[in-house]
């Protein structure tokens, strides 16, 4: 696999103009095929990856993707350059397409792990790590960060955060416009209530011109994504694209030129049954932790709330996935004895 991808690599230019952002538990690799189908040229993070479950853990579990997923990136969490270095030469090998280094994740387990968010306060040892990183690899690194840590909302600690890591050759930036406040908040509370400050990402951007800066945080429509596009140069959309897949399917004509699709929600939710079938024949995956994944496909259309509770029925878990869709459209109700909706 890993030639042919290598190979692919290389027809890959990459650009960070609309991108879904890494989400723990979330953003695996059956979540990232079914975005794919949606758009093809948006570029995919993976959850995050420590670099101890890397260099300690099952490799293949961490790393294995789709080939269809490109281009794709994978997301590290960890300080210590050497195992940054390390890998991130796992993840080329893999044929990653970029690596990025979470600066950005709140979650005092990940504190105590001295990297995430934390490490903003340490830009230098940033600066090594990105070094390390570039030194080893041919392929992007790149930094997700905050804007600044609990409540210092002052410009210039993001911008010599910004300054220092860009010194050590790092080119571009997936700035998330709200800062981490490390103590008292979890995680869920850390993407909700530090207030969002997008004109921050402007002045960096102003600052910093020579930069690829992408802003992340709060984008929910697609006016709101188009008026930053004339600002920075490249919005990360996290939990909408996730709740509300559907939305991605415009996003090729929308933001980057691309004709008009003929995609319809029929013709995705029977292409991921293909690929649930091809899944379970391969790696034995069960359907069920594919299907939890693109249970927002008919988000805001009528009928939705039934199909997506047929989707997560577990007492269906029995079922191919291809009855299961079948019940989900209404076609088999009575006699599966079911009372769904
Ligand atoms: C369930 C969940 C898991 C997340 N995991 C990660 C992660 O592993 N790495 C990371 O950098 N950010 C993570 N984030 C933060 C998102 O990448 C993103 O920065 C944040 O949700 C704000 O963007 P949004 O408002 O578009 O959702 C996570 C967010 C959610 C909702």
């Amino acid at each position: 696999m890993n030639s042919q991808v290598t190979q692919e690599n290389q027809q890959v230019a990459l650009n960070w103009r609309m991108s879904v952002a890494p989400m723990m538990d979330w953003t695996d690799r059956h979540c990232r095929y079914l975005h794919r189908l949606l758009t093809r040229h948006t570029l995919l993070y993976t959850e995050m990856v420590t670099t101890g479950a890397l260099l300690h853990g099952d490799v293949p579990r961490h790393l294995r993707f789709n080939t269809e997923e490109h281009p794709l990136a994978l997301q590290l969490g960890g300080s210590e350059p050497a195992d940054l270095a390390r890998s991130a030469q796992l993840g080329e090998q893999w044929g990653y397409d970029e690596i990025n280094l979470n600066c950005g994740c709140p979650s005092e387990r990940v504190q105590r792990g001295a990297f995430g968010a934390c490490l903003m306060n340490e830009a230098s040892l940033v600066a090594e790590g990105v070094k390390a990183m570039r030194d080893a690899v041919r392929i992007p690194v790149t930094v997700k960060h905050r804007i600044g840590i609990d409540k210092n909302e002052s410009y210039d600690f993001v911008r010599d955060f910004i300054g220092t890591v860009a010194d050590a050759g790092c080119e571009v930036f997936i700035v998330h416009a709200r800062n981490a406040w490390l103590k008292g908040l979890s995680p869920k509370e850390n993407r909700e209530v530090p207030p969002l400050r997008y004109e921050v990402v402007a002045q960096l951007k102003r600052e910093f011109p020579q930069l690829t800066i992408a802003i992340n945080g709060g984008f929910k429509d697609s006016a709101s994504v188009a008026e930053q596009l004339e600002v920075v140069d490249g919005v990360m959309v996290g939990r909408e694209a996730y709740h509300n897949p559907w939305w991605l399917a415009h996003w090729d004509a929308q933001f980057y030129g691309a004709a008009p699709n003929e995609l319809t929600r029929e013709a995705v939710e029977e292409q991921m049954v293909d690929y649930m079938e091809r899944e379970a024949r391969e790696h034995g995956t069960h359907w069920y932790s594919i299907a939890r994944h693109m249970l927002g496909l008919r988000h805001g259309l009528p009928g939705a709330r039934r199909w997506r509770q047929v989707w997560s029925d577990h007492r269906l878990k029995g079922l191919p996935a291809r009855e299961v869709m079948a019940i989900a459209r209404g076609l088999r109700t009575e006699d599966m004895g079911l009372k769904v909706g």
